[in-house]
């Protein structure tokens, strides 16, 4: 066992830092207050390589180990929570779900333009009526000879209004398991945003990762070329959870990073502020509290690392599935997220308060890290089943 970084992974941690410093933090604010997505910012990161960190090099890709991807969206979080899960989503649900189930024309097809970053992607899975129960889905797609057309309408999708590509989900009616199982029929397609019958729908006014869009897709007779099926007709729903226990890793590193941030922010403040003539950090409830959020923010940075480390001992050696490490990492990435940005708050007081500091954004940010990609309500649920069976 060996707790260090390797150089590499230091180098891209000091590299992914000074992007995320220069280049993500002074638009930030804007960007949150205006709900505007980071595209620019997405793409000077995709010049520097990172945008294919899930790809291999034969599909033009710069494949990075799998904690170097956690650290990759962990630094981008800690300055700016939305640019990290954009990335997040493109190089995990997208990119790496293609790698993984794609036929090595949908690779060719796909993957370079994923890697270089001039195609950003989004995962569908989500609708209305079927979030956490993500079998229950009604969007459907009929045989029509070379295509299948989809209909119904997708919620939650990250990057919904900027992406290219999309891992999308639709039931095939009439395979042989629709209506017998729950998820039977669920398929998984590659679908592009110029298809015919696809629209993007209502974009989200949300609390927190203001500047990533959350869209609605709608499906009115899309037709979708079979080839771009992805996998095989009725097995998607395995690749949808296969797809989640991947990138469940990346919302518990955007949630490390959001802990982080909020951590150091309070920290500097701390040091700085002064009552009853001591810098506030040496007030023993200050010092308690910052002591809290360093502790559980190691803690889960420990977790959030085993995790990836544990897919890719799954996909490199055989080991066996990381669903339980990639859970257990989220509920208490995310959990820690949220605890270390309410006390953040609470260390600056009124100007926590304010958009004067960033501590406000982490605060609101660190939420979702508790809703989506699963709740932490489901992912106690996969958890006590890998457990249990
Ligand atoms: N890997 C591969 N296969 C899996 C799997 C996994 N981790 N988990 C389940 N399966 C397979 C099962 O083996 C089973 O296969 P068979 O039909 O061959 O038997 C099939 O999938 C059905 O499994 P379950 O009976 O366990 O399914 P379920 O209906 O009980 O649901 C669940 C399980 C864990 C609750 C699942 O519905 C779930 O994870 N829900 C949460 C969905 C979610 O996280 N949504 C987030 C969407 S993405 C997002 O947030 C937006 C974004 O862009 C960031």
């Amino acid at each position: 066992m060996d707790f260090a970084p390797t150089e590499e992974q230091q180098m891209i941690r000091d590299i992914v830092r000074d992007f995320a410093e220069s280049v993500a933090a002074p638009t930030a604010t804007e960007r949150d207050r205006e709900q505007r997505p980071p595209v620019t910012e997405f793409k000077d990161f995709a010049a520097l390589g990172f945008a294919g960190m899930t790809i291999p090099e034969a599909y033009g890709g710069q494949k990075l180990d799998d904690i170097s991807e956690a650290i990759v969206v962990e630094e981008l979080s800690r300055v700016d929570p939305s640019l990290g899960v954009m990335v997040a989503v493109h190089v995990g649900l997208c990119s790496m779900t293609i790698v993984l189930h794609g036929n090595d024309a949908q690779k060719e097809k796909y993957l370079p333009r994923l890697a270089s970053g001039d195609m950003l992607g989004a995962y569908s899975l989500s609708e209305a009526g079927s979030g956490t129960d993500a079998a229950a889905m009604s969007a459907r797609a009929t045989d029509d000879g070379d295509c299948y057309v989809l209909n119904g309408e997708k919620m939650w999708v990250t990057n919904g209004s900027c992406a290219d590509v999309f891992v999308l989900f639709a039931k095939v009616v009439g395979h042989p398991d629709y209506g017998k199982k729950k998820h039977g029929g669920v398929t998984a397609f590659i679908v592009e945003k110029g298809f015919e019958g696809f629209a993007i729908g209502k974009k989200e006014e949300k609390l927190g990762i203001r500047s990533s869009d959350t869209t609605a897709l709608l499906l009115d007779n899309c037709r979708v070329p079979k080839e771009n099926v992805l996998g095989e007709v009725g097995k998607g729903f395995a690749i949808a959870m296969n797809a989640l226990d991947n990138s469940r890793i990346g919302i518990a590193a955007q949630a490390l990073g959001i802990a982080q941030g909020a951590y150091e922010a309070a920290l500097k403040y701390a040091l700085e502020r002064e009552t009853f003539g001591k810098p506030i950090a040496q007030h023993q409830t200050i010092g308690n509290y910052l002591a809290d959020m360093a502790t559980r923010t190691e803690a889960a940075r420990l977790l959030v690392y085993r995790a990836a480390w544990a897919k890719q001992q799954h996909y490199e050696q055989g080991a066996p599935r990381h669903t339980l490490e990639a859970s257990m990492a989220k509920l208490t990435a995310g959990d820690t997220a949220m605890w270390v940005a309410d006390h953040a708050v609470q260390v600056l007081g009124g100007y926590g308060y304010t958009t004067d500091f960033p501590v406000e954004r982490f605060f609101r940010d660190a939420k979702i890290t508790q809703i989506y990609e699963g709740t932490q309500e489901i992912q106690r649920v996969v958890i006590a089943r890998a457990l249990t069976h």
